[in-house]
């Protein structure tokens, strides 16, 4: 049923379960020029030009990926805006965040500037672009927020010469520097000399399996790091996240920060959530490298826990994809780490959900809200409120579905997921109020997408 009129919106999402944080009920979404106007039971809609009824099926926000890994410009052979954002809308996912490992890396107000272009021309949905922090750019971390950076990314633990790890003093200046951006920086919290020492002594006994690199990341290289980040944090009142949490043995030290009134967050991914190292095989052999890795059964239980309590603030997805010829190699040590998941991560949770391990409102809250509060974006994003950007998904818990790398739209779609059946799936992705995905298939022109950071045109005027 559709109306028009002077006063009809432009849509109405309707004849759905809302879903909040706060929890659920019938209702729904009114949207004009992208924008969401009203939120309530069906009857109080507007008039509306596009009425959509959804049938019972639950209406949530977008999910938002503050953890990816999109690959333009410099790989685009891994994969593409275009294939990345499309696997991002069909995934439910309505914003990301992209990492500065690209080639040109993010170390530069050109380069995000760059980014931010290129970006805007390809994606399907909103994005965010993480600079990089390292030892020669430290006096570009200002001009870099000021390019449009919407947080910034520190790696302690890479060995990736695109983007070296910074020395502990370069790493205090910057954060001083950030704090004073107001901006968040996202860590990859590893000790650089514990993996390499460890790795070199691996590779000295010939070692070229899984679980040697486990072995290189053994468990007190992350926990150092996230005391020393938290400490750091601390001292230069820098507010940090803490990327790809996937050890117990963290979240203690983690909960301690939070106590002590430390402006930390922490995410982890489905791979920590639903694989361990005794998965190995089924998962994909040594396919299943990422940094940091997959550990031993035993982490994931404490992980979920702490995910439902809130410890962990939010679920990212890391997603990294590469090919097949660079997944499939005989050392793990050649082996390129990670994996797609920004399409895969929604059903993997709503899987959960259908199990009753998860309920609906949590996962708005660790999905949408979470990730929108701790980066500043809420509640233009993460929240289904008047005022809020109209980033709307429409999932249906009861459509069950194999997930089959093939038909993943990465090009790097190898996933150690292969196989799984889950129940529960994002039917439906609106983008401000434009339908991008709808039954698995992309459904608008790819270059709606904009950058999400605060750029001159919502910045405070100047006087007044
Ligand atoms: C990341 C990638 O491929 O970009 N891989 C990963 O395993 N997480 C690189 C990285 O963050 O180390
Ligand atoms: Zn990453």
């Amino acid at each position: 049923m559709s109306t028009s009129g002077p006063s009809a919106v432009d849509l109405v999402v309707g004849g759905g379960i809302v879903v909040t944080p706060d929890g659920m009920r019938d209702g729904a979404v009114a949207v004009e020029r992208g924008k969401i106007v009203a939120v309530g039971c069906d009857a109080a809609m507007p008039p509306a030009r596009q009425r959509i009824n959804v049938e019972g099926r639950h209406i949530i926000p977008g999910a938002i990926d503050v953890h990816v890994h999109f690959r333009e410009p410099g790989f685009s052979h891994k994969e593409t805006w275009a294939t990345a954002t499309a696997a991002a809308a069909i995934g439910g996912v309505t914003t990301v965040f992209d990492m500065p490992n690209t080639n040109p890396p993010t170390s530069h107000p050109d380069a995000v500037r760059q980014k931010i272009a290129m970006a805007s021309s390809r994606a399907l949905v909103d994005f965010g672009v993480y600079g990089y922090v390292g030892e020669d750019n430290i006096d570009l971390l200002a001009p870099m927020a000021e390019a449009g950076a919407v947080a910034f990314k520190l790696y302690l633990g890479s060995d990736n010469a695109l983007v070296p790890c910074p020395n502990d003093g370069a790493v205090l200046d910057a954060l001083a520097v950030i704090a004073s951006l107001g901006l968040r920086c996202t860590t990859h919290a590893e000790n650089t000399p514990i993996l390499n020492w460890r790795g070199a002594r691996l590779k000295a006994a010939g070692r070229t399996d899984l679980a040697a690199h486990l072995e290189q990341h053994t468990d007190i290289a992350a926990v150092e790091a996230v005391s020393r980040i938290a400490l750091f944090s601390e001292w230069t009142g820098c507010a940090i996240h803490i990327a790809h949490e996937n050890c117990r043995h963290a979240l203690p030290l983690i909960a301690d920060a939070k106590r002590r009134g430390i402006n930390i967050t922490a995410e982890t991914c489905p791979h920590y959530l639903f694989l361990s190292m005794e998965d190995a095989e089924q998962a994909g052999g040594n396919a299943l490298r990422v940094k940091p890795p997959v550990r031993e059964a035993g982490h994931a239980a404490p992980l979920w826990d702490a995910l439902t309590s809130g410890l962990i603030d939010m679920i990212s997805t890391d997603h990294a994809p590469h090919t097949r010829a660079e997944k499939w190699r005989a050392s793990i040590w050649d082996v390129a780490p990670g994996f797609p998941g920004v399409e895969t991560s929604m059903r993997l949770m709503l899987n959960e959900v259908s199990k009753g391990r998860l309920s609906l409102p949590q996962y708005v809250r660790m999905a949408c809200e979470a990730p929108a509060r701790a980066f500043g974006l809420y509640p233009r994003k993460g929240a289904l409120q008047p005022g809020s950007d109209a980033d709307i998904v429409v999932v249906d818990l009861a459509r069950r579905a194999p997930i089959l790398g093939e038909r993943l739209q990465s090009i790097g779609n190898l996933t150690p997921f292969e196989g799984w059946q889950t129940t529960g799936l994002p039917v439906m992705t609106i983008v401000r109020g434009t339908i991008v995905a709808r039954d698995g298939r992309i459904v608008a022109a790819p270059g709606g997408g904009r950058s999400v950071h605060r750029g001159p045109a919502s910045a405070a005027p100047a006087c007044g």
